[in-house]
């Protein structure tokens, strides 16, 4: 079970602003903790500026799990994976939330704003938020992720 004093961030670009907006509130209305660090409007912005520091932050190890977005999930996903500690998932359903943290133990979720259901996308964060990470014969898979082939 999530730990629910544990503060988690959260960042998106204006194709997932309004996706954004409504995670918070719900997610703030059932005792979450979130640190949202923008985008604030549906303004057009540049994802990465919003992906970075919730990547980074995780990355880091200040805080043990965050959500990211974009209208696709894919640059919001690919920005947050070039750091070494992240393993970001992008998800669009209930299944494949809850099995890349049983499988890749995953410490980032990443839904497409433009591409989910805003309740799917709600309950899929809840799920990940409280699948725990299966360990056993993933983690040597999730070890040799990091490793590049020269
Ligand atoms: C913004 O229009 C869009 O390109 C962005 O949200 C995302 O889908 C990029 O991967």
């Amino acid at each position: 079970m999530f730990d629910k004093s544990q503060v988690i961030p959260i960042g998106s670009d204006h194709g997932a602003y309004e996706l954004k907006a409504f995670l918070v509130d719900r997610l703030t209305g059932m005792g979450y903790r979130l640190k949202d660090v923008g985008t604030h409007s549906e303004a057009s912005v540049d994802y990465p500026d919003f992906i970075h520091p919730v990547a980074k932050a995780v990355n880091d190890g200040i805080f043990p799990i965050g959500i990211i977005m974009c209208g696709s999930g894919q640059g919001a996903s690919m920005t947050a994976n070039k750091y070494p500690n992240v393993r970001a998932g992008l998800c669009w359903s209930l299944e494949q939330a809850t099995l890349t943290r049983q499988h890749n133990n995953a410490n980032i979720i990443s839904p497409p704003g433009r591409f989910v259901d805003f309740d799917l996308a709600l309950e899929m964060i809840v799920a990940f938020l409280n699948t725990e990470f299966e360990g056993d014969r993933h983690i040597q898979r999730i070890n040799k992720i990091p490793i590049i082939h020269e």
